[in-house]
């Protein structure tokens, strides 16, 4: 059995999740694994057509392939995600067809089940015999337990190689048949007396993207900052270093602080203006969205109104739709608005952007905004756990946290433990429990009925 491994982190051979698959290595000696060091080669395999065609010769000469790669920002990092879309771009599909194949990301559980949903999905499109996936905490490797459970997994992924165990694609197939879309003319009625920031990835060709934007701001009376992705410069992806833990300086000196600084910190609303390309957004925007990690789990984006228009299979990628929603909740930001350009004539897309003006302005002067969900909640608790015991690396989130009283964990709460101190006394009476308990119902509403009375 030979396994090409495409390691998509930027850190190579220092990699957190290679080693994961080198463990597998050590336990499987008649198994021949092959390590590709694609997320730290991007470069090389960007412009060096001839490595590039290497690469996919070592994947058309193994059996399966190991997608192995932390998580970045709810998803794969910048740089894997540029080789999936070279893929396409070099028509060189045909030499995953029929591998077999899982993911193994490492993470700290933050959107690894985004990752690992988005890397099937690309494996069903180029109609590999995906397996399944292997979602690790960064220190799982510590744990015996963790261990073992990775060696069972990949028993039985090889035990499914073996026995030649097909998988079911569930993913739906993406639709290539797109409109063009032509913009209607109307005059501008439509007013909004804020900073409104557009940040596209894109807006080089005349394409529906283009003119979704187009048409967007030329029906509102206001003037809107455009920012195109592909015309600042970000000098190279997110490397992995942590440096900007300490005191959230990133060690590229390009233009991304500055977008931070000179416009999304000044914006009240901020429109992303995406491609989607394969089965998410494109690989410009993961590069910029990866590297907003030198602001830590510090949020720029409080109290913004954030919108987003696709062009793409936007519908097709369920985990994004999911992204959004976590990210508005976890940076306190507001989302009034996805539309996408998967319509079946240009005036339903007129109608969209319309519709997505009108929202926006409604959540704006309405200053909207909403509770957090099981997502937000479960991000909030996942960072404050994290910045709480690496607090020595990423200091600068430490400060913020415990400036903002972020670290609310429960024992904290001196109300509440008194009432389950008092309460634990009298449950522990048989009588009194007797006494109370019929009466839970109404004791839970109690507080409620009080609320009410004030308003
Ligand atoms: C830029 C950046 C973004 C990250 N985003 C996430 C994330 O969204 N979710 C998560 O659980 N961990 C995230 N992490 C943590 C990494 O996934 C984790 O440390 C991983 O084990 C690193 O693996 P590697 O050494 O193979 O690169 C992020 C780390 C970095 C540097």
């Amino acid at each position: 059995m030979k396994i090409v491994v495409l390691n998509g982190s930027p850190k190579g051979k220092l990699s957190i999740s290679k080693k994961y698959v080198e463990f597998l290595q050590k336990k499987n000696g008649n198994t021949e694994f092959e390590y590709l060091d694609i997320g730290f080669n991007i470069l090389k395999l960007e412009k060096n057509r001839e490595y590039f065609d290497s690469v996919m010769k070592k994947i058309k000469d193994s059996d399966c392939v190991i997608w192995c790669t932390p998580v970045y920002y709810f998803m794969v990092p910048g740089q894997l995600k540029r080789f999936i879309e070279l893929i396409y771009e070099r028509n060189t599909q045909e030499v995953f067809k029929d591998k077999y194949a899982f993911s193994l990301t490492t993470s700290i559980h933050f959107y690894d089940t985004q990752t690992v949903e988005y890397l099937e999905a690309v494996s069903h499109d180029l109609d590999m015999n995906y397996f399944g996936d292997f979602t690790a905490h960064m220190n799982d490797f510590f744990k015996e337990k963790n261990r073992k459970e990775l060696t069972g997994f990949f028993d039985t992924f090889k035990n499914s190689f073996e026995n030649k165990i097909k998988f079911h694609k569930t993913s739906i197939v993406l639709n290539e048949n797109k409109i063009s879309y032509t913009p209607s003319k109307k005059d501008t009625e439509a007013v909004l007396n804020k900073n409104i920031l557009i940040i596209a990835d894109d807006l080089s060709q005349k394409d529906n993207l283009y003119n979704m934007i187009e048409k967007f701001e030329t029906s509102i009376k206001n003037k809107i900052t455009v920012l195109d992705l592909s015309q600042i410069n970000i000098a190279g992806g997110c490397t992995g270093c942590l440096r900007c833990g300490y005191s959230n300086k990133c060690i590229y000196n390009d233009d991304v602080k500055k977008v931070y600084d000179d416009y999304i910190k000044k914006s009240d609303v901020i429109l992303y203006a995406l491609h989607i390309k394969d089965r998410y957004a494109s690989s410009r925007f993961k590069y910029f969205q990866d590297r907003t990690f030198f602001n830590g789990h510090c949020p720029p984006f409080i109290n913004k109104k954030i919108g987003y228009i696709f062009s793409g299979n936007y519908r097709y990628c369920p985990w994004i739709k999911q992204n959004l929603r976590a990210f508005c909740e976890y940076t306190e930001s507001y989302l009034f608005g996805t539309i996408s350009d998967e319509c079946s004539s240009s005036e339903e897309i007129d109608i969209l952007i319309d519709s997505l003006i009108k929202s926006m302005i409604s959540a704006t002067n309405n200053d909207c905004s909403k509770p957090v969900s099981f997502l937000g909640k479960s991000s909030h608790l996942i960072f404050r756990d994290f910045i709480y015991s690496h607090k020595s690396i990423f200091r600068a989130d430490f400060k913020y946290y415990k400036n903002n009283k972020l670290f609310d964990f429960p024992h904290k709460d001196i109300k509440t433990r008194f009432f389950n101190f008092m309460m634990g006394m009298a449950f522990s009476i048989k009588k009194m429990r007797e006494k109370i308990a019929p009466r839970f119902k109404n004791f839970m509403l109690k507080p409620y009925e009080k609320v009410m009375e004030k308003e």
